[in-house]
């Protein structure tokens, strides 16, 4: 009976472990930023110079970007459209390397 439950517990730890490991917001590097950033350029233009009526990214500091992109994950953005979507699928990490991109935080 104590092994068993020994057992269990030992089963939970490692998931739980698991779990943290996957989700603790570890720094991204230059080249999976450019691809996260990528992501991006459909709609906001190459590079995010700004598209059609789609504004442009390039260029804006980094905390700007990161508190644009929190503010649409939480819908505090009036009118906003695809954005609350899209930022929703980010954690902060990412958004951080994202942001660093286009503020040209990495060259
Ligand atoms: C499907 C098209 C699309 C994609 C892909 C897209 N955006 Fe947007 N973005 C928009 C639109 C449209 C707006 C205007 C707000 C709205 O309607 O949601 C916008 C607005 C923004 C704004 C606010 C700019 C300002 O000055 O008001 C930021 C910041 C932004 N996007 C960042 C990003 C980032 C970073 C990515 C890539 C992770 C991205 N967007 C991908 C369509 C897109």
């Amino acid at each position: 009976m104590k092994r068993w439950i020994a057992g269990v517990a030992a089963a939970v730890c490692v998931g739980v472990g698991a779990v943290w490991a996957q989700n603790a917001p570890e720094a991204i590097g230059p080249q999976e930023a450019a691809v996260l950033a990528a992501a991006c350029f459909n709609c906001h233009g190459p590079e995010g110079v700004g598209q059609g009526p789609i504004p442009a990214i390039a260029g804006m500091p980094a905390e700007q970007l990161v508190a644009m992109l929190n503010a649409f994950k939480a819908n505090e953005v009036p009118g906003a459209t695809i954005m609350g979507r899209l930022a929703r699928g980010y954690d902060d990490a990412e958004i951080a390397a994202i942001a660093a991109y286009f503020a040209g935080d990495f060259e």
